[in-house]
């Protein structure tokens, strides 16, 4: 139980009450949400299992463990999952901050307008201002390292079982204000409703890299948890638990913001402002408003935590695992190497604007780089790892603590073998427009 607890407060987080509503908002609706749910249950929950299984049977970091395992080129899958985590961590930390100001904003009662327009302009003020925001973030980040570093990790998480309960019935309750108001159906059908004449390639990876970023997958973190699992712990009864409260609560989070939204008469591609744009105009049509937005985004930003800290344990673990470094200097390091990114990475919302790569500003493509491109490159590595040089010894940690159908196993293998690797590699390559 404690460990599904931690992987869960690891994968949920920003990537489902941030994320999700806005990529699904760009990509069309009930589509996306169908070929998000379909990846999540195939190929999420067998990498998912892949990378806890490589985790619990090496008791290492991710380096580590495919070292141990295998030798050769595999670390060097370890050594792209440990960089991606750094880049992930600066610019979530970023997004995590804003969270944390609109608690602030919410208790001053300064962003709580009902007029989509004024909240868009407050919330574009704020995000291109050049030092509030980074504030936050600096905030954000010494909060994480502090939690790394013990002081606090216990309470959090037994904070966390209370805590994540409350974010999930204070959704059940924004879900219901959101979906009762006028003009909300129409935002429900554009979530529901599928309409596959509006899916191409992008919008599969959209799906594919959404999907590994919320279940905090291909960037070493599941490996790292599966390192702190005991040997007979049940894999697959804890990657199915995650993975459902993940869904779900991406669900929940989308059936708030997107309603909302066309209730509003905003525009559902908005970008990642949305979630920002949308759930103040939400409150200030709520009885105890600004109570509730406060609750609200100290609750999320709570969730934001506990995966900003599983993160930055991807990067103390590498570096203590492999240079039996001391926990604090790691720590400390990593989040003033975090920091000195995240800074650009926030400016370029507003000063740093005119430096672009590929066409997006720093945070869009820090964002793009690792969510669209490494994670499932990491996952499609992880695949071929399980698949074709671990086999059957990766099986035999599978099933070493899982009562599992023989059948589960089978299709469990062939998902890990021909699906996954087939699948990631042929979205990479069309959604990245190689073809
Ligand atoms: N899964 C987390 C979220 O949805 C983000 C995350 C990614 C955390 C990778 C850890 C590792 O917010």
């Amino acid at each position: 139980m404690g460990f599904i607890l931690a992987a869960a407060g690891s994968a949920v987080g920003l990537g489902n009450v941030w994320r999700f509503p806005y990529v699904t908002g760009e990509n069309g609706g009930g589509a996306f949400l169908l070929i998000y749910l379909g990846i999540v249950f195939s190929i999420g929950v067998s990498v998912l299992i892949a990378e806890l299984i490589i985790g619990r049977s090496t008791q290492l970091d991710p380096a580590g463990a495919f070292r141990k395992l295998a030798g050769g080129a595999w670390p060097l899958v370890g050594y792209m999952s440990i960089l991606t985590a750094f880049v992930i961590l600066s610019f979530y930390c970023v997004i995590a901050g804003w969270t944390v100001a609109y608690m602030a904003k919410s208790i001053a009662g300064s962003v709580l307008l009902s007029d989509l327009e004024q909240v868009g302009s407050a919330f574009d003020t704020f995000i291109t201002d050049p030092l509030e925001p980074v504030l936050y973030t600096a905030l954000f980040v010494g909060l994480t390292v502090f939690v790394a570093l013990g002081g606090i990790a216990n309470g959090i998480e037994r904070a966390a079982r209370l805590l994540m309960p409350a974010l999930f019935i204070i959704l059940l309750v924004l879900v219901a204000r959101s979906v009762t108001l006028d003009g909300a159906v129409e935002g429900v059908a554009f979530f529901l409703q599928p309409d596959f004449t509006k899916v191409t390639w992008g919008t599969l990876l959209a799906a594919l890299g959404q999907a590994f970023f919320s279940l905090s997958l291909g960037m070493g973190a599941m490996i790292t948890y599966g390192s702190y699992m005991h040997r007979h712990d049940d894999i697959a009864g804890s990657a199915l638990a995650v993975t459902v409260l993940d869904a779900l609560v991406a669900v929940l989070a989308g059936l708030v913001i997107l309603p909302a939204v066309f209730a509003f008469g905003a525009t559902p591609s908005a970008g990642p402002g949305l979630t920002f744009i949308t759930l103040p105009s939400i409150f200030a049509q709520m009885p105890f408003g600004s109570f509730f937005a406060a609750l609200f985004f100290f609750l999320l930003a709570i969730a934001a935590l506990t995966s900003s800290v599983a993160l930055l344990e991807v990067v103390i673990t590498y570096f203590m695992d492999e240079g039996e470094a001391n926990r604090t200097k790691v720590a400390v390091g990593a989040g003033v190497a975090t920091f000195a990114l995240a800074v650009p990475a926030s400016l370029s919302l507003g000063i740093m604007s005119g430096f672009t790569i590929g066409g997006n500003v720093l945070l869009d493509a820090l964002d793009y780089m690792t969510s669209n491109i490494t994670l499932p490159l990491g996952g499609l590595l992880v695949a071929l790892f399980m698949g074709w040089s671990l086999k059957h010894k990766g099986e035999e940690e599978f099933v070493d603590g899982s009562a599992l159908a023989p059948a589960l196993v089978s299709a469990w293998r062939f998902i890990i073998r021909y699906v996954a690797p087939l699948a990631i590699a042929l979205i990479l390559i069309n959604g990245l427009g190689f073809i």
